[in-house]
């Protein structure tokens, strides 16, 4: 009896065992296949595979699933290279090549491998990208365990307790040559010489009332132009307070808030003379034109805000402080303030959710060391993503 019961179990037990040594066949074949098919499997063409085996790093490429877009087109180009490899193991499912382009940005400033991969295993992007608008940190553990303190911090919000970041003092020259793409705030500085070129002067059915002689790069103004006559076709028209400020005008803005609110509240919403993005040329403070008050700080409440605030980037201006990036851009939340960059990065901007400080500092800054600088497939594949 006890001997017919284990040869009836015995048989479904062969059979499981056998199911199991097919199953182990299957992933064995399945694995290996993977091994030889390489490293197309994360996206390479056949082509580039074959450029790989060429340079001798299809097996390395291939174990540790080391692909990106940027990578790929680096291989068209001959550039490709294994560099940036390390980093794929500190962030699960590998590195994008925005995170290429941070890694070697924070290179650049001065971190080490070492630091830059903590960063990668411990913080997320948007909490990662303000280090490069801020100082070199040498306390980087500090830093971590604020960010670590802000759970609530997004790629919407970003607030830390301590001060990172050293305003005015040692400020660089801000890139003028740049035009449109150039860079002003608290730490790029234009000076008290710098007067832009090539500006035109708005009609005054674009202005606010008691607001005369707003001129504005023409570039910017023509855009300008057309999303206005858009918004009032949308029936929610704004209209602009403000536009070019040369320094002098700056000084007596700056002036009159110190008196009213100290410096230190002064410097939350004024930029200091020679640091403001008006004196670009390529800004606008912008009220709604049919809902009151019509002052600046009403805005946000406005239909106009949020037409401006959805239409903008597809015209070629961007919201430059935005609400909750103060501890990036260095001052309070300005509805109105908008700024122009064109329609190429004024979208790329917008959709990657960074400041402009932050994109500025990834893409467009200079390399203190052009050998840290990843190549141009890279660069350009990293901003395309936020096309
Ligand atoms: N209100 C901005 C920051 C400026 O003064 O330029
Ligand atoms: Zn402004």
């Amino acid at each position: 009896m006890t001997v017919r019961i284990k040869k009836e179990r015995f048989i479904p037990f062969l059979a499981i065992l056998f199911l199991l040594f097919v199953g182990l066949i299957l992933i064995m074949i399945h694995g290996c296949s993977k091994e030889a098919g390489g490293p197309e499997l994360f996206g390479y063409s056949e082509e580039q595979i074959d450029e790989l085996e060429d340079l001798d790093v299809a097996d390395e490429v291939s174990e540790s699933g080391y692909y990106t877009p940027g990578l790929a087109a680096a291989l068209d180009d001959g550039k490709f290279t294994t560099k940036y490899m390390k980093y794929f193991e500190d962030k699960s499912g590998g590195i994008t090549d925005k995170d290429i382009v941070t890694a070697a940005r924070l290179s650049d400033k001065g971190y080490s491998t070492k630091v830059i991969r903590k960063l990668f295993r411990k913080l997320k992007d948007y909490e990662i990208t303000p280090l490069i608008v801020f100082d070199y940190q040498s306390d980087i553990d500090a830093y971590i365990e604020d960010c670590m303190d802000h759970p609530d911090n997004s790629t919407e919000r970003f607030e830390l307790d301590g001060d990172y970041v050293t305003y005015f003092d040692g400020a660089k020259e801000a890139d003028t040559s740049l035009g449109k793409l150039m860079l002003a705030n608290k730490t790029n500085e234009l000076g008290s010489d710098f007067l832009p070129g090539d500006r035109t002067t708005l009609s005054s059915e674009y202005l606010n009332n008691g607001a005369y002689n707003v001129t504005l790069n023409k570039e910017a103004a023509e855009s300008l132009v057309k999303w206005a006559d858009d918004s009032e076709k949308a029936g929610t028209p704004f209209v602009m307070q403000s536009g070019f400020r040369t320094y002098s005008t700056q000084v007596n803005v700056y002036n009159n808030l110190v008196n009213e609110m100290g410096r230190a509240g002064a410097d939350r919403v004024s930029a200091r003379p020679g640091f403001s993005e008006h004196q670009t040329s390529y800004v606008v403070d912008i009220v709604a034109r049919d809902e009151g008050p019509h002052t600046l700080d009403d805005y946000k409440n406005t239909d106009a805000f949020k037409y401006t605030h959805k239409t903008c980037a597809k015209n070629g201006w961007i919201m430059r402080y935005p609400d909750g990036k103060e501890t990036i851009t260095g001052y309070d939340y300005e509805s109105w303030h908008y700024r122009y960059l064109g329609k190429k990065t004024a979208t790329r901007v917008w959709n990657s959710k960074m400041t402009y400080d932050e994109y500025y500092g990834l893409f467009i800054d200079k390399w203190k060391d052009s050998d840290n600088k990843p190549c141009k497939a890279i660069m350009d594949t990293a901003q395309e993503a936020y096309d």
